[in-house]
Formats: C-alpha cells, structure tokens, sequence
C-alpha cells in the first residue's frame, strides 16, 4: 500500500490569532490536493481558533509541543487533554529548536511521544544531525539513536500511524536544503532502522518527512524519493508558496 505524502507547516513562533486566521483564509483555496494529508502546527494560543477556521476543509491542526505529564503544578505547559480537547490532531515533539532552547532530551521526547499516543494525538518526531556529526560522518549513527530513543516502548501498532521528521539542523532557516540524495539517504536508514526494531509492515507503514528549507523550487525534487513521504516545512508555510508545496505533484 503506498503511503500517503504528509505535508505539514510548523509555524513556529509566528502569527497572532488574528494572523493565523487571516494566514489560513489565503492558504486555505491553494493547499486543497486529496493526495495529501495537510496539517499546520500552530503556536498553542492559535489552535482553538485554527481548528474553528478549517471546519469543512482537508487541513488539520496540530501543535509545536506538549509536556508528557496529564496535568498538575506545571507552569506554562500545555496538556495532552488540552490539545485534544481544543481539537489538535498531531504534535510535533522534539523539533532541534526545543532540543537546543529549552533542553529537550531524547529521554524527554520519549516519554512525550509515549503520551501522545496515549492520547490519540499523532506525533511528528523530529530528528536531525548537526553539521559537525555531518562532517564526521557520525549522522546516520546519531539518528539510528535518537530514532531507537524516542521509540522506547511504542508498540509496532503505535509506530505504524507515526510520523517522523528527519531535519538536518544545518538546514533549518539558512537556506541550505540538503539535496535529494543526501535526504533520501537518511531517510531510507530511519526506515531500515525501524524495520530493526519492529519489522518489515511497520517500516512499510511509516511516514518520514524531510525538513529544512524546504520550498516550491524544491520540494517535488525531494517528494520524488521513495523515503521522503512529506515535508516539515517552517518558513515557506507561512506564505502562499506553501500551496504550491502541497501541489507538488500537479
Ligand atoms: P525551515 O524550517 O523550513 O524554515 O527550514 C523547518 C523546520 O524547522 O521545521
């Protein structure tokens, strides 16, 4: 069974409400392609508004992150209840920019993703090397151990409806997209890594995105591959650009 592609926006820390529903009334005519799953992952004070403005739509909502305990003496966190309760589908858990800010672990994306399959909420994993492990050739280990990491007790079941971002860190916001190869390269070792640890229809079932500058000029490049089966894709999601993305194949 192919897998379907799976195109998400992560917007970062960008857009008021107000700007997210104005965001999403332009992009809303331009990401409408039933070959794709289309999601926007949006700070956690837009959601209950994004939801409300893509009722009736093929666009899903999801969010940046989310703490892995239910509910308590937390300050400033957010709740698996509360994103499911405001209507979020996905959530993105360990993006390198909550790794290098705010000191996110392996460890800690773990137990993030253990909850939001509790939940019913579908994670977008991120994994990614920097440009030194790139440079000392250490990148596919890095990312074997992250991905083994972060599936700790996820059961093949679980995996299955996954979703892994590989983002090499050096690509993000600069530019530098890494070539279709050099993706491909990596993803197709995430998706033998997983056949490791489950086996052969888990591997199959699972989508892993590319992300890092993805744009309209590259991404049907990228999408071509036979491991690349979406995009995570930051900066070119908050304009129109980002429908020609998820048209990739019209
Ligand atoms: P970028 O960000 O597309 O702006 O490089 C991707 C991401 O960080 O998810």
């Amino acid at each position: 069974m192919a897998r379907k592609k799976i195109i998400a926006g992560n917007w970062k820390m960008n857009m008021t409400p107000s700007q997210a529903l104005e965001l999403i009334d332009t992009l809303k005519p331009l990401v409408a392609n039933d070959d794709v799953d289309v999601v926007f992952c949006v700070p956690a004070i837009d959601i209950i508004p994004a939801v409300e403005a893509v009722k009736d739509t093929n666009i899903a909502i999801g969010a940046e992150n989310m703490y892995f305990e239910e509910k308590g003496a937390y300050t400033g966190e957010i709740s698996p209840d509360m994103l499911t309760d405001a209507g979020a589908k996905y959530v993105i858990i360990g993006h390198s920019e909550r790794r290098e800010y705010f000191a996110e672990t392996d460890e800690t994306v773990n137990k993030k993703v253990l909850k939001a399959f509790e939940h019913g909420i579908t994670p977008i994993i991120c994994c990614g090397e920097s440009l030194t492990q790139r440079k000392q050739g250490i990148y596919v280990d890095w990312i074997r151990m992250q991905i083994k990491i972060a599936f700790q007790n996820v059961t093949a079941d679980q995996a299955k409806s996954a979703v892994i971002a590989y983002e090499p860190i050096w690509a993000i916001g600069t530019g530098e997209t890494a070539t279709a190869d050099q993706a491909e390269e990596v993803c197709a070792a995430i998706r033998a890594c997983i056949k490791e640890v489950y086996d052969e229809a888990t591997a199959e079932a699972i989508r892993i995105q590319y992300g890092g500058s993805m744009n309209a000029g590259n991404a049907a490049e990228l999408l071509a591959k036979p491991d690349i089966d979406g995009g995570l894709v930051g900066g070119a999601a908050l304009k129109p650009d980002f429908g020609k993305i998820v048209n990739y194949n019209k």
